[in-house]
């Protein structure tokens, strides 16, 4: 990873729990895995899922690692005070797992492979460790698949700027739909993906409030300056960009992104 694109700034942690929370029913139904079952978490970043799976499967034992100390501090300090005991925080980077052949019956990988210049040795890594027969969880989104109603040129190219950006630091933010794909090449079994799309309109003003305006339009206003800065937009037609996003989330507007969740097994 050349650098982590939406960083690791306040703004991005509070925007990580939001978006956990307000997805969890679309995203989390079936994150379920046998009691007493070992489960690896990769890239836990502040632990906004962690508190969603653990509270779950409160009999199963997860390991939940990131390469950012900080979040990883900032998730245990809350996994403690929600007084929760099945997770065991640790630094680690995903290319250089420090854990033995076969040592966790299920993975579970939550928005790390879009941040990754290389997802492939990132899945072989993850395989290695993983037990005959156990599973691979992953989800991912993909912003191609963002439409709007109203949308205009600014609005689109608002979201193109940050498809830019994650690629140019060597990320994919359109890895949703190549998870099949990539899980495949890596040697995984059993693949079946799920897309997991999101509606929102004025009609459900939670999901406007949770989704549209504090996750999605939240993330792509983190790119501002770079976006600017770098001469992809200009910062009139980013303004306007941003604004016909809220207006998409207004009264008379609608959003729609899908998610993909993937499941495989190590056959
Ligand atoms: C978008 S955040 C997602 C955090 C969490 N899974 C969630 O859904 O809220 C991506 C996380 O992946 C972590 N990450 C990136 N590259 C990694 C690597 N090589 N090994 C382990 N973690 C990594 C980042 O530090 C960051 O915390």
């Amino acid at each position: 990873m050349k650098k982590y694109i939406h960083g690791y700034t306040e703004t991005e942690a509070n925007r990580l729990g939001v978006q956990a929370s307000i997805l969890a029913s679309h995203l989390h139904y079936d994150s379920t895995f046998p009691p007493g079952s070992t489960v690896l978490e990769v890239g836990c970043g502040i632990g906004a899922q962690t508190k969603i799976l653990a509270a779950a499967n409160p009999d199963v034992r997860f390991t939940s690692i990131d390469i950012d100390e900080q979040s990883l501090r900032r998730a245990a300090g809350e996994m403690d005070r929600l007084g929760f005991s099945n997770v065991h925080f640790q630094w680690a980077d995903i290319y250089n797992l420090p854990f033995s052949a076969n040592s966790f019956d299920h993975i579970f990988c939550c928005f790390v492979l879009e941040h990754l210049s290389d997802p492939m040795t990132g899945l072989q890594s993850l395989k290695r460790i993983l037990k005959q027969k156990g599973t691979l969880m992953v989800i991912e989104g993909d912003h191609g698949s963002f439409l709007s109603f109203p949308e205009s040129e600014e609005s689109r190219k608002t979201v193109q700027c940050l498809v830019e950006l994650q690629a140019n630091a060597g990320g994919n933010a359109l890895i949703g739909r190549e998870l099949s794909a990539l899980l495949r090449k890596a040697g995984f079994g059993k693949i079946q993906v799920s897309p997991r799309q999101i509606y929102t309109d004025a009609g459900r003003p939670e999901v406007v409030e949770g989704f549209s305006k504090k996750t999605f339009i939240a993330m792509v206003e983190g790119v501002k300056e770079q976006a600017i800065r770098l001469g992809l937009i200009s910062r009139c037609a980013w303004d306007k960009g941003i604004a016909d996003l809220y207006e998409a989330a207004g009264e008379y507007g609608s959003f729609t992104y899908t998610f993909f969740k993937a499941i495989a097994e190590n056959s």
